[in-house]
C-alpha cells in the first residue's frame, strides 16, 4: 500500500527560523541566563550581519539581555522571512534585501545613526561607517569575520575602543570556517547545479581555514582538487594535505568548478577568461562580492552575451563559443541562490556563542585598554567549548578546569562570567531539538 503524500497546499507551514531556534542549545541556555542577568539593559546594540534564521537566534538572545537591537542585513542576503520574524518579536530592523551598495549603505547609516553603545559588525561596515561620523559613548563591540579585521586593523588606534574579532578565535576558525564553510560551499554547489562532483577538477583560490574545508569536502566527493594560493607557506601545506598545487593558470585551464574564497578582491577578472574550460562553473565563497570581478568580465569585449540558464545560474557565452556559468552572481554562495541555508546550525550557534560573550563583557567594561581589533579572549573560547560539549551532550570535562571551564584562565566576575552561576544553566541537559528555545 502506498503511503499518504502530504498535500503542498493543505500540509501545515512549519518555518525553517523555529527549527533553527530550536537547535541553537548554546544561544538557548545563554539567553536563559540573561533573562536574569540582562548584560544590556538600558543599552543599544547596533548590528550588520546577514540576517537569516541563525541570526534571528543571536539577535533575539541579544534582546533577551535586555538591549534595545537595531539591525540591517549585509548585502544580497538578507532573508525576508528573518525580517519578518525579527520585526514581529520587537527587534527593529533598517531596510530589507538588497543587492543595492548605495541603498545598503544608506541602511548601516542609519543603524549608526541611532548611536548604539554596542556595535555587532560583518565585514567591518559599520565601524568604518562609525568613524566617518563618530559620536560620544561606543562601549566597543565584536567583528564576526577575516574580512571585516583585515579592514578594520589599520584603523585601530581610531577606533579606541575594544573590539573583538570572532573570526580570530580557533573555534570560529575550525568549527566554521574550516568545518561548516567546507559542507556548506559543496552543498550550495550541489543545490544550484545539480551537477556530480564525481571525477571533476575543482580548483579552490584560497587554502586558509575556510579554504582547507572547501577542498576537503569536495575531495571528500571524488573530485579531484587543486589548490591555487599567494602564500608559499599554505601552497606548501596544500601540498602536504594531498592537494595538487598547480601554477595559476593550469588550474584554471583544467577547472570544471572555480571556487574563490580569500577575502581578496579580483581573484578573477576579465584577463582569465582565455584559461576557463567549456563548462566551467564558477563560484564564490567569500564574504565579499568583489572575489570574481564580474563587472569586468561581463563588460569584456570577449564576452557576447549572458542568460539566467537556471535559478542562481548565469552563463556567459565567450566569442568562441566557450560557456561558463557563474553561481549566485559572484555573491557568497553559501546565502545567495535558491533556498540558502548558510553554515550548519551548530557551527553557528558555537560562533554567535561566542559573539554574545564578548559583547557581555564589552558591556561589562572590565576589558582592559588595547583590547582593539583583537582575538576572542581565551576564558571565553573555554568557556564556549565546555559549554557546547555538555549541551549538545558529548562529553564531559577534561583536565582540571573549572565546571563551565572558565578555569584559572580568565574567569571575570566583573565581567559577568563568573565561573559558577550562569553557566550552571549550561549543564541542564539540552532540549529536543525541536523545542521552540528562545521565543
Ligand atoms: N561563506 C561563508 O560562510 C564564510 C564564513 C567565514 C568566512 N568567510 C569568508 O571567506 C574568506 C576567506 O576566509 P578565511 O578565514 O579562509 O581567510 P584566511 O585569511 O584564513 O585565508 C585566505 C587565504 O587566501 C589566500 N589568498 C589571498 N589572496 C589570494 C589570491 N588572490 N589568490 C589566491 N589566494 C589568495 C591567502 O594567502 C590565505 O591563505 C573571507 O572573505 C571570509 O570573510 C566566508
Amino acid at each position: 500500500m502506498s503511503e499518504a503524500v502530504p498535500n503542498a497546499d493543505t500540509a501545515p507551514v512549519t518555518s525553517r527560523i523555529e527549527w533553527v531556534l530550536g537547535t541553537c542549545r548554546l544561544l538557548k541556555s545563554i539567553a536563559a541566563e540573561f533573562d536574569s542577568t540582562r548584560p544590556f539593559d538600558g543599552l543599544t546594540i547596533g548590528t550588520g550581519i546577514h540576517l537569516e534564521p541563525k541570526t534571528v537566534a543571536l539577535l533575539l538572545t541579544l534582546a533577551r539581555g535586555g538591549a534595545r537591537v537595531i539591525s540591517t542585513g549585509n548585502l544580497s542576503s538578507t532573508q525576508a522571512e528573518a525580517v519578518a520574524y525579527l520585526r514581529s518579536r520587537g527587534v527593529e530592523v533598517i531596510g530589507g534585501p538588497t543587492t543595492d551598495e548605495a541603498v545598503h549603505d544608506q541602511h548601516l547609516r542609519q543603524v549608526i545613526a541611532a548611536r548604539p553603545d554596542l556595535l555587532l559588525d560583518n565585514g567591518g561596515d559599520l565601524f568604518v561607517r562609525y568613524l566617518s561620523d563618530p559620536y560620544q559613548g561606543l562601549l566597543g563591540g565584536t567583528e564576526e569575520t577575516t574580512s571585516g579585521r583585515m579592514r578594520l586593523r589599520p584603523l585601530a588606534s581610531r577606533l579606541g575602543v575594544p573590539v573583538l574579532v570572532i573570526n580570530d578565535s580557533p573555534i570560529k576558525q575550525f568549527a566554521e570556517n574550516r568545518h561548516a564553510v567546507g559542507q556548506s560551499v559543496l552543498e550550495s554547489y550541489l543545490r544550484m547545479t545539480n551537477q556530480m562532483t564525481n571525477g571533476r577538477q575543482v580548483t579552490v583560490f584560497g587554502y586558509g581555514a575556510c579554504g582547507k574545508g572547501v577542498a576537503a569536502n569536495f575531495r571528500n566527493a571524488y573530485a579531484s582538487v587543486a589548490v591555487v594560493d599567494v602564500d608559499p607557506v599554505a601552497r606548501l601545506e596544500a601540498h602536504l594535505d594531498g592537494f595538487a598545487v598547480p601554477d595559476r593558470d593550469e588550474a584554471l585551464r583544467g577547472a570544471d568548478v572555480v571556487v574563490t574564497v580569500t577575502g581578496a578582491e579580483s581573484v578573477l577578472t576579465d584577463a582569465d577568461l582565455g584559461l576557463f574550460k567549456d563548462g566551467a562553473v564558477l563560484l564564490n565563497a567569500g564574504h565579499f562580492p568583489r572575489e570574481i570581478a564580474v563587472d569586468r568580465i561581463a563588460g569584456s569585449p570577449k564576452v557576447t552575451g549572458s542568460h539566467e540558464a537556471a535559478d542562481g545560474i548565469t552563463t556567459f557565452h565567450l566569442d568562441d563559443g566557450r560557456r561558463f556559468h557563474l553561481l549566485a552572481h559572484g555573491h557568497m554562495a553559501t546565502l545567495a541562490g535558491p533556498r540558502p541555508l548558510g553554515n550548519s546550525i551548530e557551527s553557528m550557534d558555537l560562533g554567535f556563542a561566542l559573539q554574545a560573550r564578548c559583547l557581555e563583557v564589552i558591556a561589562a567594561g572590565s576589558l582592559g585598554e588595547g583590547n582593539v581589533v583583537v582575538p576572542v579572549p581565551r576564558f571565553i573560547d573555554e568557556r564556549v567549548a565546555t559549554s557546547f560539549l555538555r549541551v549538545y551532550g558529548r562529553t564531559g570535562v577534561g583536565g582540571s578546569a573549572s565546571p563551565d571551564g572558565a578555569g584559572a584562565a580568565g574567569a571575570n566576575r566583573s565581567g559577568g562570567l563568573a565561573a559558577d552561576e550562569p553557566a550552571r544553566q549550561d549543564h541542564a541537559p539540552g532540549p529536543s531539538p525541536g523545542e521552540d528555545v528562545l521565543a
